[in-house]
């Protein structure tokens, strides 16, 4: 209170000097519009705004959007969500990785896989989602792993609700920090260590996000799922992500989005969009909540330059040293667009300010290829940087 009423008397004194200052520069600006909109007619938005109320193309793109008014649900949604991912991150010597393995029956890696684990004993927990049949287990690591499964059907909900079966088994394990999402044809690139380090340190999670404004992309929009979720907010990426816990108990808490795609995002429900609720309901929803906590890339690579429906299957032929080393040397990221040929764009990855290889596992692997990545495991995996 003091110090207020002792500055009082000179702000007093300043007021003329400042009020005069005040009245030159309001005039001198209205003067400046008034030249301008009488030398450039139709040129000038200041002009436009200040002289016309109609006919202004550029007036509207001008003014700031209007900003819509949340419903409860929405308000409840993001009260919530701020609060989890403002939770700190603690991560111990005992923190884990949840693997979550997506797959119709037996994972035909798992000997890799076992030779990934070895002597890492209490630093990862497995969880296996076989939707189709009993796996049949070559690995240790991998035995009574398996939780509670349903039908899985490609494109539909029931994809992402098997996701969620997946962290929700994998979040009754406190210890569980990170949360990989793996499919039968991924195999590891780098070793343990260097996974380990490259996942629990990074401040971001990896979950793949990008803005396509063609039809594969933003034209997937429904209708329907507006107005929580507006067409310029719509995203995509693929489903293969590593998420840091905050993030998983998020993914697990959201109903309000989820029940949006659940609901929409089909094939068909609107004049024929192909709606794949797993390509758009995990980047959209970050997009929304946390854009910036994620890296907008995954850290599972997959070959796109054929071009085809399908990504590039590696063969048994395909597997040798050289290839291994391009995939673990990428250290930026391709983006293609599905409007008219396709704009590809390229992104540096970044690991916390840092340039680093992107990709930390691999897909799509035939099982033939087994063998030969067990042989070639301790070359590609040896260089730690
Ligand atoms: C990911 O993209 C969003 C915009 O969509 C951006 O705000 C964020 O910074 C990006 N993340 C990183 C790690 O660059
Ligand atoms: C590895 O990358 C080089 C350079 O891009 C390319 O010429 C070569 O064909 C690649 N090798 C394999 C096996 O993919
Ligand atoms: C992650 O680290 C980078 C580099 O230090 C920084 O620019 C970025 O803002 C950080 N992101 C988050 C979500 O903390
Ligand atoms: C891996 O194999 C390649 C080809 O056989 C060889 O040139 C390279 O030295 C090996 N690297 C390591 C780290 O053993």
């Amino acid at each position: 209170m003091k110090a207020i009423k002792k500055s009082l008397p000179g702000a007093r004194h300043r007021a003329p000097t400042r009020k005069s200052i005040w009245i030159i520069a309001v005039f001198s600006l209205i003067t400046m519009l008034v030249i301008g909109a009488y030398m450039f007619p139709h040129r000038s938005r200041a002009a436009c705004y200040m002289f016309s109320s109609r006919g202004c193309k550029g007036l509207t793109d001008w003014l700031p959007p209007s900003v819509r008014e949340f419903s409860d649900d929405e308000i409840a949604s993001r009260v919530v969500i701020r609060e989890i991912l403002s939770s700190p991150r603690v991560i111990q010597k005992s923190s884990k990785i949840a693997f979550m393995f997506l797959t119709p029956g037996t994972l035909p890696f798992e000997k890799l896989w076992d030779l990934f684990f070895q002597g890492h004993e209490g630093k990862f927990s497995v969880y296996i989602h076989a939707s189709k049949d009993t796996p049949v287990h070559t690995s240790r690591y991998f035995v009574n792993r398996e939780i509670r499964s349903d039908e899985v059907v490609w494109g539909r909900i029931s994809m992402i609700d098997a996701e969620r079966r997946l962290l929700s088994n994998a979040l009754r394990d406190p210890e569980n920090q990170q949360f990989v999402l793996l499919s039968d044809s991924c195999v590891p690139l780098r070793s343990f260590d260097y996974m380990y380090n490259y996942m629990m340190y990074s401040n971001v999670s990896y979950v793949d996000c990008f803005d396509d404004p063609g039809p594969h992309g933003k034209g997937r929009h429904m209708d329907h799922m507006l107005p929580e979720i507006p067409k310029e907010d719509f995203r995509k990426g693929a489903q293969w992500f590593s998420m840091k816990r905050q993030h998983a108990v998020i993914t697990m808490a959201d109903s309000l989005y989820y029940s949006k795609f659940r609901d929409y995002c089909g094939p068909g429900v609107e004049n024929n969009k192909n709606c794949i609720a797993d390509e758009h309901y995990l980047p959209t929803f970050f997009y929304m909540v946390d854009p910036t906590g994620i890296a907008n890339w995954t850290v599972t690579y997959v070959d796109w330059s054929e071009k085809k429906w399908h990504p590039r299957k590696f063969m048994r032929e395909d597997i040798m040293p050289e290839l291994l080393k391009n995939i673990t040397s990428i250290d930026s990221v391709s983006r293609v667009t599905s409007e008219g040929t396709g704009e590809v764009t390229w992104t540096d990855c970044m690991w916390n300010g840092i340039k680093r290889p992107c990709y930390l596992f691999g897909r799509k692997f035939h099982p033939g290829s087994l063998d030969k990545l067990i042989d070639l495991f301790s070359n590609y995996t040896i260089i730690s940087s």
